[in-house]
């Protein structure tokens, strides 16, 4: 069981009373954070002699307490253990989120702490800002993040006092050694309620794209794009985005339209902007769609796969590439080094009733039985594209390794064309706002492949295109639509 379900040690047991006499619990197991089974503390009752008497009593034990009082914010437990993971173990918060401290939790409550934590990181320099008023040192990380946690709860998301300030003191006791945090915690957390504060995070709006941006990506994306669209792309990251989707069948994207209430997109994507729980939407239980932002699922339409193609989807996983690879009828293979990664796709395919072999595997060891007809290429990169949906991965404790990173799409790219056939077709793709994992990697690829013929994408709005007529999208368009990730995608034909 994971740390965060045990906030409270069980207690010895009494080494003095015969254990019959103590009630039924499982001393070792610890105790569950929220559980309440007020029947499993019954004391049994006790048996009596032949002749009716009953045995004479001894002294019974103090009762073992087995269902703590529920934490009186559950939600906010979580999104601090949310907020430890993302930001201390560089994890996911969607991985994260599906921990088995997360379903142990009714599903509001999950869902309320993933919306949490994930404004907490989208604002997390402006909390730092305000704070820094407040606090003469960082306090350790999880009273800092529990502090986080209020001032964005109270500021950003106008949440009541009580469940900001107090909910965040009282989620703070659940962390490992966090409960003598509290003191310090409850004081500042009390000041930050304050119209002081308020009038603080007020002043820090105007700047609030820059506040919330690492230095690094603000430096990147203004020398790449401009001071201008590095703010408005970073003001983009501070919005909730819409919900996209991407239908199984193109030809059924309209009625679907009419049926979720949603906007079809010029590139055929389903668009929500308050779509509630994603299971019960219509369409879900039939595999009718996937979510999929409407920026990432251009990369599989430029490669236009046709029925019964071969096609290698390389780096696959989770999978929104490989459906609608197989929905297009292509006979795919979808690779990825990660094997719970590789479970998610196929559980994917199950929902939608697609078929894909799946392989686990290093690209860079692997090499197939036979060419392929088409091959998309989704390189692992920095992910900065993807940073207005999952805001962490601009806050991992390391900055990204571009240099690393390159050399490895690099790497990437070279084997798989040696895997396509003459006159085969290659998508390279990164969803990364950085042209060093976009224009330049496919400039270089060109460079040194004479075979590769550059086939731009045709039909695509020319806002999508970039300077050499490859696929580049940014957050910051399409701003009455709701934006869109960051993606860049560029196709090549092998020539005979
Ligand atoms: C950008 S994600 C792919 C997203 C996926 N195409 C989709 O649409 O859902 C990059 C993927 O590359 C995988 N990966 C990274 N290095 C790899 C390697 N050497 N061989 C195979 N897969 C790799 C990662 O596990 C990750 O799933």
């Amino acid at each position: 069981m994971a740390e965060d379900d045990t906030p409270k040690r069980p207690r010895a047991p009494n080494p003095r009373v015969p254990s019959r006499r103590a009630p039924r619990a499982r001393p070792a197991a610890p105790e569950p954070a929220f559980a309440a089974d007020p029947g499993a503390t019954a004391p049994k009752r006790r048996a009596r002699l032949p002749g009716g008497k009953a045995p004479a009593a001894k002294p019974l034990a103090p009762p073992v307490r087995t269902a703590p009082t529920p934490a009186p914010h559950p939600e906010r437990a979580e999104a601090l253990r949310l907020l430890h993971e993302a930001l201390e173990r560089g994890r996911p918060l969607a991985d994260a989120s599906r921990d088995a401290a997360a379903q142990a939790l009714p599903g509001p409550v999950r869902a309320h702490a993933l919306r949490l934590a994930t404004e907490t990181i989208r604002r997390l320099g402006q909390a730092d800002a305000v704070l820094a008023r407040f606090v003469r040192r960082t306090p350790p990380a999880a009273a800092r993040d529990a502090l986080r946690l209020a001032a964005v709860s109270l500021h950003a998301l106008s949440e009541a006092p009580h469940a900001a300030v107090d909910g965040a003191v009282a989620a703070l006791r659940t962390r490992p050694g966090g409960a003598r945090l509290t003191g310090l915690a409850n004081a500042v957390a009390r000041r930050l309620a304050t119209p002081e504060a308020a009038a603080l995070w007020a002043r820090t709006e105007p700047d609030a794209p820059r506040l919330n941006a690492p230095g690094w990506l603000w430096g990147r994306l203004s020398s790449a794009h401009g001071a201008a669209a590095a703010r408005r792309i970073c003001a983009a990251h501070l919005a909730q985005p819409p919900l996209d989707l991407t239908p199984r069948d193109p030809a059924d994207a309209r009625v679907l339209a009419d049926a979720l209430g949603a906007t079809l997109t010029r590139t055929g994507s389903l668009r929500l902007s308050a779509p509630g729980q994603v299971s019960t939407l219509p369409g879900f239980a039939e595999g009718r769609w996937w979510v999929q932002d409407a920026a990432a699922a251009l990369p599989a339409r430029l490669l236009a796969p046709q029925p019964g193609e071969r096609v290698l989807d390389l780096c696959a996983a989770p999978g929104g590439k490989t459906l609608q690879l197989a929905a297009a009828g292509a006979d795919v293979t979808a690779l990825d080094l990660s094997e719970p990664r590789l479970e998610r796709l196929a559980e994917n395919l199950a929902r939608t009733g697609l078929a894909a072999e799946t392989v686990c595997a290093d690209a860079l060891d692997w090499a197939p039985d036979a060419p392929f007809d088409a091959i998309l290429l989704d390189a692992p990169c920095s992910a900065t594209g993807t940073a207005r949906r999952h805001p962490e991965v601009l806050h991992r404790r390391e900055k990204p390794d571009l240099a690393s990173l390159t050399a490895l799409q690099d790497a990437l790219l070279d084997r798989a064309w040696s895997w396509l056939r003459p006159g085969g077709r290659l998508v390279f793709a990164t969803c990364s706002l950085l042209p060093e994992e976009g224009e330049a990697r496919a400039a270089a690829f060109r460079a040194r492949t004479p075979a590769a013929r550059p086939a731009p994408p045709s039909g695509l709005p020319p806002e999508l295109l970039s300077e050499d007529g490859d696929l580049r999208t940014r957050p910051d368009l399409w701003p009455e639509l709701g934006g869109l990730d960051g993606f860049f995608a560029a196709a090549f034909v092998k020539e005979a």
